[in-house]
């Protein structure tokens, strides 16, 4: 008989075994449109050894997978490289079915799954440049503290020159195709910086000392294997370029205009300012709030020099849709920006320095006075926001040339 779910030969020892959720549209606030896939492996080494599992609802899946290569009693050991529950929900369950003889998790990853799952099994922790025998071959791991979570680990398999690497190079994209060079170059590069964005970008200068280990570290590398999204057998010198490239943080000639408005005054102000950068030669996006996703904007935030920000007061306050993605912003910790506020008001007018004080407070250093209005802006008051719009693209371009 036929299986509903069959495993996929990745090199001549892994088997992709995961699962894909074609309807997951949040992922801790990050929107994901496009799905996602839960990536688990499986080694068909002398000891048969499961890299990591699949968020709960999934374990049917997984199992049917596991099952078109092998009976899972044979599996022998089980690594958890993320304790998230993405790649662990079901880890309790499998290992009920699975029965194996050793379950592994780096050291700061045996204790994160106790207190997750506090009735599961021992884990035994293993080190930073542990290697563990599976028999006839090896694997060996190295810890990736803060990619994403405190107990995130590499594994390499050195007989198929395979990186095991969790969140790291992965993406939030449900697909037939298990394999990067299956799509097209611009869907990968889309996809892969909004997750770096939404998920990465925080432990950016973590990512460049965890870049550094891995070169020191040697290995010969083929095949990277994340938790998410398709596996990379060709182009590793490009993403591993552009986590470099996005790791290190350097502004581009371009500025983000995020924005709220009421009644369209606030709306008329970020336009003008758009204008005014656009003819000033900077590549200018345009984001209200009413409309965008806080996740599409830090997308646009991660290449850009400048983030203008502007609210209109609503009792008091900024815009709620605007105190959501500025909360979102200041988490993931963009740098090297500069900034603006503006907005407008009707009587007491407290959103643009409320503005600024986020700004200031994520480091971003502003570099014009605010613009604010009064109700609705006449065009003395456009010419202010156009002026805001060329003091910007004139600081940007002082800063980075051009
Ligand atoms: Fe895919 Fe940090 O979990």
């Amino acid at each position: 008989m036929e299986n509903i779910y069959n495993a996929i030969k990745v090199s001549e020892h892994v088997y992709w075994v995961g699962a894909i959720d074609w309807t997951v549209r949040d992922f801790h606030g990050y929107t994901t449109p496009h799905g996602s896939t839960y990536n688990a492996y499986l080694v068909m080494a002398e000891n048969i050894t499961l890299i990591d599992t699949v968020k709960a609802p999934f374990l049917d899946e997984m199992m049917a997978r596991i099952k078109s290569v092998v009976d899972p009693a044979k599996i022998k050991y089980i690594v958890s490289n993320h304790s998230e529950m993405d790649h662990s929900g079901c880890l309790p369950q499998a290992i009920n079915l699975i029965k194996p003889e050793k379950v592994f998790a780096s050291t700061v990853g045996a204790k994160t799954l106790k207190e997750h799952f506090h009735d599961i099994s021992a884990i035994i922790p293993v080190k930073d440049g542990e290697v563990l025998s599976l028999g006839n071959m090896e694997l060996r791991f190295m810890e990736t503290r803060m990619i994403h979570w405190p107990d995130s680990m590499f594994s390499y398999l050195p007989a198929d020159e395979l990186l095991f690497s969790q969140d790291a190079f992965g993406m939030h994209l449900a697909t037939l195709e298990r394999f990067a060079d299956e799509i097209p170059w611009a869907t990968l590069e889309y996809e892969e910086a909004t997750y770096y964005a939404n998920i990465v970008l925080p432990y950016s200068p973590i990512v460049l000392k965890a870049l550094q280990k891995l070169t020191a570290t040697g290995w010969p590398i083929k095949i990277i294997a994340p938790d998410h999204g398709p596996i990379w057998r060709q182009d590793l010198d490009k993403i591993l370029a552009l986590y470099q490239k996005w790791a290190t943080q350097m502004p581009e000639k371009k500025a983000v205009v995020v924005y709220a408005t009421m009644w369209h005054s606030t709306e008329k102000m970020a336009e003008a300012i758009g204008e005014a950068l656009a003819e000033a030669g900077i590549r200018v996006k345009l984001m209200s709030m009413n409309e965008f996703h806080r996740s599409e904007v830090v997308y646009e935030v991660l290449n850009a020099g400048a983030l203008i920000v502007g609210s209109s007061t609503l009792n008091n306050n900024i815009l709620p849709q605007m105190a959501d993605v500025m909360t979102y912003l200041k988490g993931l910790k963009p740098a090297n920006l500069i900034g603006a506020a503006f907005g407008s008001y009707g009587w007491s007018g407290e959103a643009v320095g409320d503005l600024q004080e986020i700004l200031k407070a994520m480091k971003i250093e502003i570099v014009t006075e605010p613009v604010k209005v009064k109700n609705v802006p006449d065009e003395a008051v456009l010419l202010q926001c156009r002026e805001m719009g060329k003091k910007v693209a004139a600081e940007l371009k002082k800063r980075i040339g051009g």
